[in-house]
């Protein structure tokens, strides 16, 4: 099965965790719009969703989807989203689509969180794809530093020959060469360097479902 019908079929999978009546939280990325799409099917049954990017709004609000400001919902009963990288405890890496300040903050308010993912996303360690990093421009250089001394090499992300520039109006730079063993306390350490809006690593975060498309159907795995 092509990559992008595994992403159709978890996307629509995700259906079955969406509470009716309630608000959904919802992600970003290519497997998401998947589910955004089949949302649309049940629109009527729910009230709405809290978006993680302008991208999601615009997506959301396209198909009838009414959007609520994270401000003011105080608790989502489940969140839904994807990952570049997804461990066997639900640690994952995410931020590829540039959103993870506002993907963590909707994850934060949600009581669950069920990550959609293709199985080539499911790794034994995470820090193979290249962890993304939100940061404020001016200590872009000294956090560059912070992860050459770790061992890791960041690059500032691009777009059209510019820095690319996050919903948030901060950059992002792709940090490679690290094995994120301790992804808690990867997570924990980098998250107080000053300058750093968001680590892309997503252990306090993590996912307590995934569903995998996989060659022979959906997989659900619980941590
Ligand atoms: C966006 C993300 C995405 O969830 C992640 O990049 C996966 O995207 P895709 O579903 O397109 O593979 O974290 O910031």
């Amino acid at each position: 099965m092509a990559q992008d019908e595994l992403k159709t079929l978890v996307g629509q999978g995700a259906l079955q965790y969406v509470v009716r009546g309630e608000l959904v939280g919802v992600g970003t990325g290519s497997t998401v719009n998947k589910f955004i799409d089949a949302l649309a099917t049940i629109k009527d049954q729910i009230k709405g969703a809290v978006s993680s990017s302008v991208a999601s709004t615009e997506r959301l609000r396209a198909l009838g989807i009414p959007v609520f400001d994270s401000n003011e919902v105080e608790r989502l009963s489940v969140y839904i989203d994807g990952a570049d990288e997804i461990d066997g405890h639900g640690n994952m890496v995410k931020g590829g689509g540039a959103a993870l300040t506002r993907e963590k903050i909707v994850a934060a308010q949600s009581d669950k969180f069920v990550c959609i993912a293709d199985a080539s996303k499911l790794v034994d360690v995470l820090g193979a794809f290249p962890l993304p990093v939100e940061v404020i421009p001016m200590a872009t250089a000294r956090i560059v530093r912070q992860f050459a001394a770790m061992g890791g090499h960041a690059v500032l992300r691009q777009k059209d020959g510019q820095p690319l520039v996050t919903d948030n109006g901060q950059y992002i730079i792709d940090v490679t060469g690290l094995k994120i063993a301790d992804p808690l306390a990867f997570e924990a350490q980098v998250s107080q360097w000053p300058g750093v809006v968001t680590v892309g690593v997503f252990a306090f975060q993590r996912a307590q479902v995934c569903l995998l498309g996989t060659a022979s159907g959906v997989k659900t795995l619980t941590f």
